[in-house]
């Protein structure tokens, strides 16, 4: 089986599909390798920093669908904080794995969700250090 059964149910059943009107960041990143875009869109509680929310649209193909699905239950309910640390891998692992010519389709959730909170920081004037991750 090439895709895990995870896999196949986050593609199936998405989580957090949508749009959302008053978030307090918007991410929205394409993938450079395919040309697929993502927006993610996450809800911050102002006095404790958590992520209460995430929404999820994107063009991508199945495994940007699955993993973007897996990131935003990894997020919601954790601080910002550690949202910016998710790693494409950790989004990966959390799947029971891709196949190596789909890992570049994770990169995408990772990158889109890093973008919502470097969004959301922006916009409440808080500083961040940026680092660039190595694939
Ligand atoms: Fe573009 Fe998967 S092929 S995100
Ligand atoms: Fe390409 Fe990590 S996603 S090796």
């Amino acid at each position: 089986m090439l895709y895990s059964e995870k896999v196949m149910d986050h593609f199936q059943n998405p989580r957090n599909v949508g749009k959302m009107e008053d978030a307090d960041g918007i991410g929205e990143v394409g993938n450079a390798k395919c040309g697929d875009i993502m927006r993610m869109y996450i809800k911050v509680d102002p006095e404790t920093q958590v992520i209460t929310d995430v929404k999820f649209n994107t063009f991508g193909c199945g495994s940007a669908i699955a993993t973007s699905s897996m990131a935003t239950e990894l997020i919601k309910g954790k601080p910002v904080s550690e949202a910016l640390e998710l790693s494409n891998h950790a989004v990966v692992e959390a799947l029971d794995g891709l196949p190596p010519q789909k890992l570049h389709c994770s990169v995408l959730a990772e990158e889109a969700v890093r973008a919502a909170v470097r969004d959301y920081y922006d916009k409440n004037g808080i500083a961040y250090g940026d680092e660039l991750r190595e694939c």
